[in-house]
């Protein structure tokens, strides 16, 4: 069975994405902070039927990121598709004028050396493998620099960046690197940002490999 790593699994895109993809047959890896947190959405989601297990990493610890991802791998065997979602912290999202260096910096590891330490980790077995997909969500700042979230500004528009890199890069190579920018609030009352819809989204995105950023509302 296939595997995806969703990386800053939560209640919202986490949970969506995971049960899109299990119900296609994937054994699903959930990494984020909180050990309590990625439990009761481990046993809600293993209550639903689907194969899941969970590994505690910080996305701005390299190694402990890293050994999350290798930890998965062994667990299942492989990691197929990578998803990259942390939500990031309000620190991030303050005014320029009130945004530190040091947000600024953390705002980069989350945004930027997350996902090159992610990818780092898994695309050595995809590219062995011949396949793979790598997939991320971010917010409307990727691409529009907002003054209000400039942490995210900064950094998510480094993210986009690196992405369009990656994808021009590995496009050759059957890896699919595909960017969901979602420039709405998400919610299970919102009519754009509602999460089983984006999650149906990302899976198209996956599985039609044919599109590399899409932007929501688009
Ligand atoms: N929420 C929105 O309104 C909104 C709007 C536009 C775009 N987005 C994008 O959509 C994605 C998902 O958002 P969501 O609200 O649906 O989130 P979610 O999947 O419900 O939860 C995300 C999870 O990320 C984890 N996380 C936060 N910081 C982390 C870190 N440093 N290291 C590891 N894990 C971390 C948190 O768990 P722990 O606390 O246990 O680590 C949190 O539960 C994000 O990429 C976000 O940028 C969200």
């Amino acid at each position: 069975m296939p595997t995806l790593a969703i990386v800053g699994a939560g209640p919202q895109m986490g949970a969506a994405i995971a049960r899109k993809f299990g119900a296609q047959g994937y054994q699903i890896a959930l990494i984020a902070r909180n050990r309590e947190r990625l439990d009761n959405l481990t046993s809600v989601l293993s209550e639903d039927g689907l194969d899941v297990a969970s590994f505690v990493a910080d996305v701005r610890d390299h190694q402990a990121l890293s050994r999350a991802l290798l930890d998965a791998e062994k667990h299942f065997g492989s990691v197929d598709v990578l998803e990259y979602s942390p939500l990031p912290a309000s620190d991030y999202l303050q005014p320029v004028l009130e945004t530190t260096r040091e947000q600024a910096q953390a705002a980069f590891e989350f945004s930027v050396l997350g996902p090159m330490t992610a990818v780092e980790t898994v695309l050595p077995g995809m590219r062995k493998r011949g396949t793979g997909s790598l997939l991320f969500i971010s917010g409307g700042s990727s691409l529009v620099p907002a003054g209000t979230v400039a942490g995210t500004s900064i950094a998510m528009a480094g993210e986009a960046a690196y992405l369009t890199m990656l994808h021009q890069a590995l496009a050759p190579e059957n890896i699919q690197v595909s960017h969901l920018v979602v420039p709405v609030l998400i919610g299970p009352g919102e009519a754009l940002g509602n999460p089983t819809a984006l999650a149906e989204q990302l899976w198209r995105l996956h599985a039609d490999r044919d599109r590399f950023r899409v932007v929501v509302g688009n």
